[in-house]
């Protein structure tokens, strides 16, 4: 039985994609199974926190005694998240938020013409960020993000941290963890990094999520 480290504390998690329609029947979204978010979810709850998880588009079962609320799209991400952000002791955004999204869905299905007319092209919006939103709360919550980079991990993951104004920022190691059991992290925060797992080399998700809630833990202390 896992220890009960976040008794009494309040986490609200955002995990998997969003998807952002362009009509009825087509959309554009991220590459995200929502797998790491989950298990950090489940790993939050076997610590005994009050769990929310605001998932978008996944295949995945909810956690045990974990509240989940599905959206599709980053504004509905948002709406979700902000509302409860203020009350919580934590929040950990996993999610691949699409940047942008098509600036108006249309209601009817696009059509190809006859005769072979021209592609349509599609105008897009920028969604809000999420992450730095609470972090601007008046009284943020503390804040992790994530940074999935494909150079210069280290260096754009803490920029990024910066950025945001958020105190710790995960990045994920390695090639793409897209949709596979296990990953490793780099933790970074003001005062250095620190590798999951510490030995080296990969674990499962769920494994670093228990290491990841373990830091946490500490830090809410
Ligand atoms: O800016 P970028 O998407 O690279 O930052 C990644 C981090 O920010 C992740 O924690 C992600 O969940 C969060 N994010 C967000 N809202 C956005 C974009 C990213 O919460 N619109």
């Amino acid at each position: 039985l896992a220890p009960k480290t976040l008794r009494g504390k309040k986490l609200l998690i955002t995990a998997g994609p969003t998807f952002e329609p362009i009509d009825p029947v087509r959309g554009i979204t991220n590459h995200s199974s929502g797998k790491m978010g989950f298990a950090i979810a489940r790993a939050a709850a076997e610590a005994g926190a009050e769990v929310t998880l605001v998932a978008g588009p996944v295949h995945l079962p909810t956690p045990r005694g974990v509240q989940r609320i599905d959206v599709q799209s980053a504004q509905q991400m948002h709406d979700a998240v902000l509302p409860l952000a203020a009350h919580q002791h934590a929040f950990i955004a996993t999610a691949a938020v699409a940047d942008w999204r098509p600036a108006q869905a249309h209601e009817h299905k696009l059509k190809k013409a006859e005769g072979g007319a021209t592609a349509p092209t599609i105008a897009m919006a920028e969604n809000p960020d999420i992450l730095a939103a609470v972090a601007g709360l008046p009284r943020p919550p503390y804040c992790v993000g994530f940074a999935a980079e494909s150079e210069k991990l280290a260096e754009h993951a803490d920029a990024k941290r910066r950025r945001k104004g958020i105190p710790l920022i995960v990045a994920n190691l390695g090639p793409a963890t897209f949709g596979r059991d296990d990953n490793a992290l780099l933790l970074i925060d003001a005062q250095g990094r620190r590798e999951l797992p510490e030995a080296g080399g990969r674990a499962d998700k769920l494994t670093l999520a228990r290491e990841l809630i373990k830091e946490l833990s500490q830090r809410l202390r």
